[in-house]
């Protein structure tokens, strides 16, 4: 088939202004939630929910990574790029991730502090797109963060340049190995080129597909004294 024939109505569900939550953030836990099934709302979509579930199931494809979200960064000349990372927090400062502040993305949050992301949960035909100002987060935060992560994956931050050119895997396979001897049998501590950035959003766009393309879609744009405004956008 070709691309141009690749089609689909988006039917599941609406957006309605009344439903909305005065507060975005509060916005985006609950459509999370509802992507990852933790909470549904109305009996007909907990319904819907669990049969596209159950039918993901049975052909092998249940969704994963619901957390993980496009990131685009931009250097000082606005040239951008992106990439996925995942969603590792989201709370009233905004949105959090981690990574290498070395890498590109790194590099760029440092000429430039203004990034996007967009989630896009097909089981729900939602979209949610945000953009805003990037900061560290507190090292604190960052280490109790990273002590959280698996043994294996802190050794990968040591062992990884992320982003650096790589002669060959072995190269890097050898790297880990180095960490994991050099930290046997303690703590692995945080690289200091890594920890997480969050996002404060200075606008947030809630996305529902809805048939002939006629998709709901509200943007909140920040507000002096931490008021959002709340406007639907034409699809
Ligand atoms: C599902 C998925 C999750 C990822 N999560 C992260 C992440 O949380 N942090 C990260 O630095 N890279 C993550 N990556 C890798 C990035 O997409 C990217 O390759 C890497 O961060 C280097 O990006 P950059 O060179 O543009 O800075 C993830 C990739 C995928 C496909």
């Amino acid at each position: 088939m070709s691309l141009a024939e690749l089609r689909r109505e988006y039917s599941l569900g609406e957006l309605r202004r009344e439903a909305l939550e005065p507060d975005p953030i509060a916005q985006f836990k609950k459509w999370f939630d509802q992507a990852t099934g933790a909470r549904a709302s109305g009996r007909v979509r907990q319904l819907l929910i669990r049969l596209y579930k159950s039918l993901l199931l049975i052909s092998g494809a249940e969704p994963m990574d619901l957390n993980a979200m496009i990131l685009a960064t931009a250097d000082k000349l606005g040239r951008p790029s992106a990439r996925v990372v995942l969603l590792k927090g989201v709370d009233e400062r905004g949105f959090i991730f981690y990574t290498n502040f070395q890498s590109r993305k790194g590099q760029e949050l440092a000429e430039n502090p203004h990034a996007a992301l967009v989630f896009y949960w097909a089981g729900q035909e939602r979209q949610a797109t945000v953009a805003g100002e990037v900061r560290k987060l507190p090292q604190a935060e960052s280490e109790a963060y990273f002590r959280s992560r698996p043994r294996g994956s802190r050794l990968a931050a040591w062992a990884s340049h992320q982003g650096e050119v790589l002669a060959d895997r072995a190269a890097l396979e050898a790297r880990w190995k180095e960490y994991d001897a050099r930290y046997s049998g303690q703590e692995v501590p945080m690289p200091p080129y890594w920890g997480g950035y969050v996002l404060a959003p200075a606008r947030i766009e809630f996305w529902q597909g809805r048939p002939n393309r006629l998709h709901d879609r509200f943007r909140y744009s920040r507000q002096p004294g931490e008021t959002w405004l709340i406007e639907r956008l034409d699809p």
